[in-house]
């Protein structure tokens, strides 16, 4: 008798087993629930310049499928509605997460407790700078949507430690793609988390709610994709740019630049941390906008959905404090 209740047993743990990995569509043995571990970051004896500008300065910056709801929970982040929090949208990043086979902010062999770091804007003025040796030197570079470096060494280097990205904004052709590379999506809007969850399960990907064709592939392979935990766009917008929670109805509410989430997120996982690429030249309309393509200024002038006034302020705050450098000084 006894022998038969267990074998009804673990044939039972065994369906299940099988039932999740075919509903999920994971290679169950390494993907189960949890088997996300998180492995905390180093801490850096010395206190970095900027600690005083964080709520919490040793907060994880990447979503874990492990401890998804008690850390949505404890910050607050299921009280926000995208891109400040997962409110409506907690199936779909659980979705998206279960794709996902890591989300480590630094591979296992990595013990370097006080990082320096840079943060590589796409802005024209690193043109003809010849940057890139001195870039290439930090211990963590931080780039953003479609800033290449294939063709541009010279000016902007050649390593990449993450890339900040969206559906819109994202490489397509797999030329771009660098394995030693940690692409780190940006949610902003409820679609963008699906978008992932599509992209990365081979399902067909509807386009219509985006304002931008959004890639259909994805060159990243899974090890290297991770979700930005959106209480980093919360402070970044309600910490460090003071923007302001209710919007009144016939405005636009406004959103941090990547510039401004990937320095947020620089100040989570650096020591140092140092600008380059960082000027939006509004003087001139036909200043080049990028250090690649012949986009120039014009295009950018009016753009409702975010603040460059308020962007501008708080850089030149964070400069003259210097809890920044800004490596693109004349
Ligand atoms: C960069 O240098 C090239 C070649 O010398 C020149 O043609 C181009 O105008 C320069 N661009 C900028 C933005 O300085
Ligand atoms: C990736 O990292 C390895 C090990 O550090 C290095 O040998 C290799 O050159 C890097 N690849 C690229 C494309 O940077
Ligand atoms: C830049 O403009 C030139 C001439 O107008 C064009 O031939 C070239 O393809 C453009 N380059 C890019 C990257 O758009
Ligand atoms: C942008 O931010 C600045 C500085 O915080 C503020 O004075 C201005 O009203 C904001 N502009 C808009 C359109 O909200
Ligand atoms: C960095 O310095 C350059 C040159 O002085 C300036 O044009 C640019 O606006 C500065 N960047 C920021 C973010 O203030």
């Amino acid at each position: 008798m006894r022998g038969y209740l267990m074998i009804i047993f673990l044939s039972s743990v065994f369906l299940y087993y099988l039932l999740y990995t075919i509903l999920w569509g994971t290679n169950g043995y390494w993907l189960l629930p949890g088997g996300m571990k998180k492995k905390n970051i180093k801490t850096c004896p010395e206190k970095p310049a900027f600690t005083s500008l964080l709520r919490v300065p040793q907060f994880y910056p990447f979503l874990c499928s492990s401890d998804f709801a008690k850390m949505t929970s404890t910050y607050r982040t299921n009280k926000y509605f995208l891109p400040y929090g997962i409110k409506g949208s907690a199936k779909y990043f659980e979705l998206a997460l279960s794709k996902l086979s890591s989300c480590d902010v630094f591979d296992e062999f990595d013990d370097v407790p006080c990082k320096r770091c840079v943060v590589v804007g796409n802005g024209g003025v690193l043109k003809n700078k010849t940057l890139g040796e001195k870039i290439d030197s930090y211990d963590v570079i931080i780039r953003m949507n479609k800033g290449p470096v294939l063709g541009h060494e010279e000016d902007v280097g050649r390593r990449t430690t993450f890339r900040l990205f969206y559906p819109e904004s994202v490489f397509s052709d797999p030329t771009h793609n660098d394995p030693n590379t940690t692409a780190v999506l940006i949610v902003f809007k409820p679609h963008d988390v699906k978008w992932l969850w599509q992209v990365m399960s081979g399902h067909r990907i509807n386009t219509n709610s985006f304002w931008k064709k959004p890639a259909l592939n994805l060159i990243y392979k899974q090890y290297q994709i991770r979700i930005l935990d959106p209480y980093i766009i919360r402070e970044a917008a309600y910490h460090l740019l003071h923007f302001p929670q209710v919007f009144p109805r016939n405005e636009k509410p406004q959103h941090p630049t990547t510039g401004i989430i990937a320095i947020t997120l620089a100040f989570h996982i650096c020591s140092e941390v140092h600008l380059a690429g960082f000027k939006y030249n509004t003087q001139d309309p036909h200043s080049l906008l990028h250090y690649y393509g012949n986009a120039t200024m014009s295009l950018m002038s009016k753009n409702a959905y975010h603040n460059l006034t308020a962007e501008q302020l708080f850089l030149n705050s964070i400069i003259e404090k210097n809890m920044v450098i800004n490596l693109t000084q004349d």
